[in-house]
């Protein structure tokens, strides 16, 4: 070996030494995989959280969700950066379950995933949300739709204690209530009416006239149409009579007007009797019982404009023509991104400028109008709570000569008739299927106390 080759060798010792020397000075250590063992000082909108110090950790990192999966986080707690082995997690939603998870980081090592921790958060302070509902309004009946085919022990329990108003769901439509010429079946309907009655509940009928119940045998009508005219007359007035001492009002007209260009909806009640038909129903309501309060109900008022115009404009033409009317029902059929409260508020007042009544009559709030969630995520259920509480809150600011009530479409998630009319899931009401409350219920509470 010359001079040369030694000094290369040296050279490729010392390279070798140094390379040997920086990868153990990089070695990372093996990091323990930590435990979350104490959640401590809770309160409504934060925890305490304890986990085991790992030896060489230099930082934790905290996932803290409201889903086992981690998908849906809680804000700022997505691999939030955490130096020690305690944290106050804050700024969360009242009454949600939480799922926490932590692991270890040095440099770019991390340990494993620690075990799971779950909890929930107190429910909102100074609110006990098992307060029935209609014992914190005293301005306005709180009303429920209910359908007897749902309507077990459990549902007519919640129903006495909290509601003092009832819609029938279906029972008291034309389809169920004259499936044949002349015939009247009431069965359904009394059930629901004698319920009431026994338990001081008040009884808001349901809707005499409506494009959507009527029988195909009406739709189809064999004889002329002042024979026509005379049908819709006897049963107007037979169905009132019927109930007459126990409804306190009627829907008497559901959804007349047209959802584009504020025009009257076609319908077998327009062809047969001419744009006229509206006054003669509430005409003939009015002779069957001078007590009952007469109402027109109808969808989307609660935020289009051309729509309401036009009801407006009937209710006028009622006027000049001496026709009764007491009040409008807003169906509120809404969703938790809209329509705005100032929408709303709007064109609530357009009726209550009118010395109306207003009927705030099919409430319910749809979690999911777009399909993009598969479950109620404590965002959406959150986010219902205010919609709820914000509507209830606007029905209870109205002048209290408009005042009337305020009814919810349906008392449980998997009752609603959302699913079905928008063909995807959602969870729409108050109350979780097992009864239990939702925070929309909270939310009602909230906005009248
Ligand atoms: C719905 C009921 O909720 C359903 O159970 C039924 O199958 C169809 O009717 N506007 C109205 C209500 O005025 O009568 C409708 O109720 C919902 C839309």
């Amino acid at each position: 070996m010359n001079s040369k080759q030694m000094i290369n060798r040296i050279y490729i010792f010392l390279a070798l030494f140094i390379f040997i020397s920086c990868s153990e000075d990089n070695e990372q250590p093996v990091l323990g995989t930590p435990e979350i063992y104490k959640i401590s000082e809770l309160s409504h909108q934060s925890f305490l959280l304890d986990w085991t110090a790992i030896v060489n950790a230099q930082s934790y990192e905290l996932d803290v969700a409201t889903d086992e999966d981690f998908t849906q986080f809680a804000e700022g707690y997505q691999q939030a950066k955490v130096a020690s082995d305690q944290v106050l997690v804050e700024g969360l939603m009242a009454g949600t379950k939480y799922y926490i998870r932590v692991k270890a980081l040095y440099g770019s090592t991390t340990s494993p995933y620690s075990n799971i921790a779950t909890s929930t958060t107190l429910a909102a302070e100074g609110m006990e949300s098992d307060t029935p509902l209609k014992s914190v309004v005293s301005t306005f009946n709180v009303g429920m739709a209910i359908r007897t085919d749902k309507f077990s022990a459990e549902h007519q329990q919640i129903f006495v204690r909290e509601y003092d108003q009832i819609t029938a769901e279906y029972e008291m439509k034309m389809d169920v209530m004259m499936p044949a010429e002349g015939q009247f079946d009431f069965s359904r309907a009394d059930e629901l009416v004698d319920f009431a009655v026994e338990n001081g509940i008040e009884v808001h009928g349901h809707a005499l006239i409506w494009h959507a119940s009527t029988p195909s045998w009406v739709e189809n009508y064999a004889g002329t149409d002042a024979e026509f005219e005379l049908m819709v007359e006897d049963y107007i007035k037979t169905v009132v009579q019927h109930f007459s001492g126990k409804v306190h009002s009627w829907d008497v007209v559901n959804e007349a007007v047209d959802d584009q260009g504020g025009v009257l909806r076609n319908s077998v009640f327009l062809e047969r009797m001419g744009p006229d038909y509206l006054k003669k129903c509430f005409q003939w309501a009015r002779e069957a019982d001078s007590q009952i309060l007469l109402f027109y109900n109808d969808y989307n008022l609660c935020w289009d404009e051309t729509k309401l115009n036009k009801v407006i404009s009937i209710i006028n033409d009622f006027e000049s023509a001496g026709v009764d009317i007491d009040g409008v029902g807003f169906q509120v059929h809404i969703s938790y991104n809209g329509p705005s409260a100032a929408t709303i508020r709007q064109q609530a007042k357009k009726i209550t400028d009118l010395d109306l009544l207003l009927h705030f009559s099919e409430l319910d709030v749809k979690v999911n109008p777009d399909n993009d969630i598969d479950r109620l995520t404590a965002e959406r259920d959150e986010a219902q709570k205010q919609k709820y509480k914000e509507v209830v809150q606007i029905y209870n600011e109205i002048p209290s000569a408009s005042k009337f009530a305020l009814t919810v479409w349906g008392l449980k998630d998997d009752e609603s008739w959302i699913p079905a009319h928008q063909g995807h899931a959602d969870w729409a009401l108050m109350y979780h299927d097992d009864f239990s409350f939702k925070k929309a219920h909270t939310g009602f509470l909230e906005a009248v106390q």
